[in-house]
């Protein structure tokens, strides 16, 4: 009982610290140490409408894990969904760190993301194990694809976002390998474009509030 509520108090701090902003990486920045480019206003600004998309990414990222976690029957899938959760809170820090040396804001509506992503995730939990890990390796696919998409639109010259995208792009790609490796099933194609239909709605309108 006791661990229970060690735990709900646990995650409740870590949604907090999601939500406003306030997470601390385990792994320095892979910006540290890169030289901060020459860029002009419009180019910032550009970066930092992104980096404000991927931080919301990495905002539903931290409830879809905690969601999944909480629900997961199987003890080493549980472990892993902990450790990518853990690298997935670096993603959160370095991502808003980025937002603020670029002079922009995280989005005004991440405690709606985290609840939502929350929900999906004790949703998908719920189905059990096999279809928790295909939501999940689904989702790390699409997030992996759309950094990739993101390295294409940042300009050359930006190298510190540049930095941080392309290794989360690369830690994404490792959490959908480690799914699958567990065992996720396949997701109906139904269901997969369900999904990007709703990341859609999410980029679209994070890169505006
Ligand atoms: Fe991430
Ligand atoms: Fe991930």
């Amino acid at each position: 009982m006791t661990a229970r509520v060690d735990r709900a108090i646990l995650e409740f701090d870590r949604a907090l610290r999601a939500v406003a902003g306030l997470q601390a990486a385990e792994r320095p920045s892979p910006a540290a140490g890169v030289q901060e480019g020459e860029l002009d206003a419009a180019t910032r600004e550009h970066a930092a409408a992104l980096m404000r998309v991927n931080h919301v990414g990495e905002v539903c990222a931290q409830a879809l894990y905690q969601g999944q976690a909480l629900t997961a029957r199987d003890e080493r899938t549980r472990a892993s969904l902990e450790q990518a959760a853990r690298e997935e809170a670096d993603h959160l820090a370095w991502s808003a760190a980025r937002i603020r040396e670029l002079g922009g804001r995280p989005s005004l509506l991440n405690p709606l993301w985290y609840a939502g992503s929350l929900a999906l995730g004790i949703g998908a939990g719920l189905l059990g194990d096999r279809w928790n890990l295909a939501f999940l390796a689904e989702t790390e696919h699409q997030v992996e694809e759309h950094l990739r998409g993101h390295l294409e639109r940042l300009a050359p010259e930006d190298a510190r976002t540049r930095a941080v995208v392309e290794a989360m792009r690369s830690d994404e790609a490792r959490h959908r390998d480690t799914a699958i490796a567990l065992g996720a099933a396949e997701l109906p194609p139904p269901a997969k474009l369900a999904m990007r239909a709703m990341a859609k709605v999410m980029t679209t309108v994070a890169r505006r509030v």
